[in-house]
């Protein structure tokens, strides 16, 4: 039990808020988004059905969906003057600062759901609808492919990856896509989210929140963690290398991107998933470079400080696989935890309370004041 008066470092343990959305069984390995286990969604649901249950707290019979569905895909254009904006940011900027840019721009444009309360699930639909949109036009005016087109009869998956590669994936890469939107779209009180709602509890807008959101997932020690591990993959080059290159790191007290949590004490269930999915992709390319090197990193990894891998580390290999340039990958996170991150602000408005901790104060008391001239 957490004993209030000692500093919880990272607030560790700490219970801050109750929430109904998403439930993480640490000891068993489980994951609920409002009531159904992640298992079940990543085989039978949909990204658009997911975030449909995080937003309103069941699932949308079949005209709720299809509705939400066509609102989605009639929201993807950028108004023209953030497009301008895109267009005029640095070529060479890392994609999360874009996106980061772009969405606090947005609310520029969109005044009518920047009130925080309910009306704000307006924008939490934008915000989803637009999120390919963004990296689409960024990436391709750097890549030098043709401008992105409205495709509102693309599913969220397909289109995330045609705004990406100018290209429509195959069924089982837009099934693929699907599942990692489903995996990623909420985790409880993870950092990125915890900043979304401490914005909120401020009555600060949506934008603002999601604004914060994106800025904390780029860390490596969150969400970055995805583009770091294939990376890293590449590092290695073989199989027979992993041994070596893992002891070099641990050594150097480095940390093995892909491994640990913060509450999963075994393996994080996103990532069993994920594996299975790296080994389809895999075998289907003809290319299990990747899911091989991933497997005996798993191997050594374990043995050698008994860490077990998170949902970091199999996604960036399937996106890598179908083609999407490595800095994309975090975004591709970002593109579907903005539907987690949404619905907590949107619970968070519902039932506010200014979140504030405390620290405990290990610095000096009652220092007399000394006037600048007469200072060593
Ligand atoms: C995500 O919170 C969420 O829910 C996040 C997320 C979500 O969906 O939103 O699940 C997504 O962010 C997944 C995590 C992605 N990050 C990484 O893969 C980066 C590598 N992982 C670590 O940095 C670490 O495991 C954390 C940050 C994820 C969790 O760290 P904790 O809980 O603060 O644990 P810790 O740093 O106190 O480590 C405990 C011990 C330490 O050993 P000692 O120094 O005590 O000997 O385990 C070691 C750490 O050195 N350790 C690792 C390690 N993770 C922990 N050692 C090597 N490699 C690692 N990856």
């Amino acid at each position: 039990m957490v004993d209030s008066s000692e500093v919880q470092r990272g607030l560790q343990d700490v219970v801050a808020l109750q929430s109904r959305i998403c439930f993480i069984d640490g000891v068993r390995g489980r994951l609920i988004y409002q009531g159904y286990d992640i298992r079940d969604l990543a085989a039978r649901s949909t990204f658009e059905e997911v975030a449909y249950l995080l937003w309103y707290g069941r699932l949308p019979n079949a005209a709720q969906l299809a509705e939400l569905t066509d609102r989605i895909g009639a929201l993807r254009a950028l108004p023209p003057p953030l497009a301008e904006r895109v267009e005029a940011m640095p070529v060479d900027a890392h994609p999360m600062d874009i996106l980061r840019t772009a969405v606090s721009a947005l609310a520029f444009f969109e005044p009518e759901e920047t009130k925080p309360g309910p009306s704000s699930i307006g924008g939490a639909q934008r915000l989803t609808a637009v999120l390919p949109t963004i990296l689409g036009q960024f990436h391709r005016r750097r890549a030098g492919l043709p401008p992105i087109r409205e495709r509102p009869e693309l599913s969220q998956a397909a289109y995330l990856l045609y705004a990406l590669l100018d290209r429509e994936p195959s069924e089982l890469e837009e099934k693929a896509i699907d599942v990692a939107l489903v995996l990623h779209a909420d985790h409880e009180l993870n950092a990125s989210t915890f900043a979304a709602r401490v914005t909120a509890s401020t009555l600060s807008d949506l934008y603002s929140a999601i604004t914060s959101a994106v800025g904390t997932l780029k860390g490596p020690l969150h969400g970055g963690a995805n583009e770091r591990v294939v990376r890293l993959l590449d590092q290695i080059g073989s199989t027979d290398r992993v041994e070596e290159v893992v002891r070099g790191m641990l050594d150097r007290h480095e940390r093995v991107m892909g491994f640990g949590h913060r509450v999963y004490k075994v393996e994080d269930p996103r990532a069993t998933i994920l594996r299975d999915w790296s080994r389809r992709i895999g075998e289907a390319k003809g290319d299990r470079h990747y899911f091989d090197l991933l497997r005996r990193l798993e191997e050594v990894v374990h043995r050698e400080k008994g860490l077990y891998p998170n949902v970091d580390l199999y996604s960036g290999s399937i996106y890598a696989l179908l083609g999407v340039p490595y800095d994309l990958f975090t975004p591709i996170f970002a593109a579907s935890r903005v539907a987690g991150w949404t619905a907590h602000v949107l619970e968070e408005y519902e039932d506010l309370r200014l979140i504030r901790p405390t620290a405990k104060y290990v610095g000096a008391l009652d220092l007399p004041y000394v006037p600048v001239d007469q200072r060593g």
